[in-house]
């Protein structure tokens, strides 16, 4: 499933002096012992640019970017989606031309990806509001998934999601909403929904709380039972959704998806790791996170196949019109929907999507001994082979 590069390759890659003003974090714990306390000129001159991981049977690899959606150009690879909204929202998901004509999706001079509801034109009662729904064109079989955005939308009335849908039929090539909330929430929820045969683990592994029907912990993913409720969890931290996500302006989530499981990491803008930041993603330094669909209880290559990226805000509809009365919100959603103030802050406001996929750093056919033996020749003469590169390529 993934591509092999051959070692001298992944040496260039990894090794090509970075200006000495980019400082990466996790060096000092570089499994090729390189250290940031040295002194020697050459090597303290070299900086990894992706950080080496380990698969639990000693395999190497890293993430390496395969897609960057970000600035003007962002638009040029998604669809737009101009059906009714299956969700039942008060909703005229528009096209292309209209949402730039009607300046519901543009990229502002600083680069920054606009998608919003309307909100400058009154509804009379029973009028549907316009807003954007867009679907990568491109589709994926795992990667790691990083949203960098400084607002998402939230509101009375309003229900955004962030999400990667599988191409076949639903449910049954997986669904995964990544951020996904309605109201004023301020607690982000991660969900799955899948075909029949696949559930959370109970697990202490990550820090979210898995959500309840009935008093009872949800742990069934499959799509089909429970109004579609799918497998979900809460996130417990206040800045993972709504409000205060805005107010401290925004953040990172990231969507790490591989044999190991799919899980999802939230960091508020202050929090995110400074590896993101410099485009060398590890997750295994970003702690528990917030949630995790675990492969002991969902097999996550064969239940999610083929899944596009999409962004959408739609507007009362099976959550957010079910849950109004209950919500704290004014009036109905009926009512709700006329208002267009009411929809100032549905919009989200978007630095960069960047996709990665996983590259293992060596390999071959000839099976798992001999796999075993490379990795751990390669481990023994790495540093060797990166002095060697280094001397050529810096010419010393
Ligand atoms: C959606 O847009 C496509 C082309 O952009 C068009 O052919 C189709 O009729 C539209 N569907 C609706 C429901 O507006
Ligand atoms: C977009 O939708 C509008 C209706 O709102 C329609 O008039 C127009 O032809 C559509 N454009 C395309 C390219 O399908
Ligand atoms: C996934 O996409 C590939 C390539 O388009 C296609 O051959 C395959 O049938 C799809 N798988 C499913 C389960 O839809
Ligand atoms: C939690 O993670 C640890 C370390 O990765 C692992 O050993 C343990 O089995 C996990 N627990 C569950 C319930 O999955
Ligand atoms: C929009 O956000 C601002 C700032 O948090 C808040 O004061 C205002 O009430 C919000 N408006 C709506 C309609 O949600
Ligand atoms: C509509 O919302 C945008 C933010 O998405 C805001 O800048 C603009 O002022 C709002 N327009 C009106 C008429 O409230
Ligand atoms: C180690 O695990 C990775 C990911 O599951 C797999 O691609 C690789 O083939 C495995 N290597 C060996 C030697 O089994």
């Amino acid at each position: 499933m993934f591509e092999l590069l051959p070692l001298s390759l992944i040496c260039l890659l990894l090794f090509t002096p970075l200006d000495s003003a980019t400082v990466l974090p996790g060096i000092s714990s570089s499994p090729f012992g390189l250290s940031r306390r040295t002194t020697n000129p050459l090597l303290s001159s070299l900086q990894p640019r992706s950080q080496l991981e380990s698969e639990a049977n000693g395999t190497m690899f890293l993430w390496v970017i395969q897609d960057t959606y970000q600035g003007q150009n962002f638009f040029d690879r998604w669809d737009f989606y101009n059906y009714s909204d299956p969700t039942h929202g008060t909703v005229t998901y528009v096209n292309r031309s209209d949402a730039f004509d009607l300046g519901l999706a543009y990229v502002t001079p600083q680069n920054q990806v606009i998608m919003k509801g309307d909100n400058t034109t009154w509804l009379a009662s029973g009028q549907y509001r316009n807003s954007v729904r867009i679907s990568s064109q491109k589709q994926y079989n795992t990667g790691l998934f990083i949203l960098d955005a400084d607002r998402a939308p939230w509101g009375c009335g309003v229900w955004p999601a962030f999400w990667t849908v599988g191409g076949g039929a639903w449910p049954y090539t997986g669904e995964i909403d990544i951020i996904e909330g309605v109201h004023d929430n301020q607690h982000n929820q991660v969900t799955w929904h899948t075909g029949p045969g696949c559930s959370l683990t109970p697990s202490s592994n990550f820090t979210g709380t898995s959500v309840a029907t009935n008093g009872q912990p949800n742990l069934d993913c499959n799509g089909l039972l429970d109004n579609n409720a799918g497998c979900g969890v809460v996130e417990w931290s206040r800045a993972s959704y709504g409000p205060t996500f805005d107010a401290q302006g925004g953040g990172v989530f990231a969507m790490k998806w591989d044999d190991q499981g799919i899980s999802v990491w939230s960091f508020y803008r202050a929090a995110v790791p400074t590896d993101i930041v410099s485009g060398s993603p590890d997750p295994s330094t970003w702690g528990k996170p917030v949630a995790t669909l675990e492969p002991a209880g969902c097999n996550p290559i064969t239940n999610f196949v083929n899944h596009s990226i999409v962004f959408d805000i739609t507007f009362c509809g099976d959550w957010a019109g079910n849950s109004y009365a209950t919500s704290g919100c004014p009036g109905t959603c009926a009512d709700r929907i006329m208002d267009p103030s009411n929809f100032v802050n549905a919009s989200w406001i978007i630095n960069s999507l960047q996709v990665y996929r996983k590259q293992l750093v060596y390999g071959g056919v000839s099976g798992a001994e001999s796999h075993h033996f490379l990795s751990n020749q390669v481990v023994r003469w790495m540093p060797l082979v990166l002095v060697a590169v280094s001397i050529a390529l810096l010419g010393v």
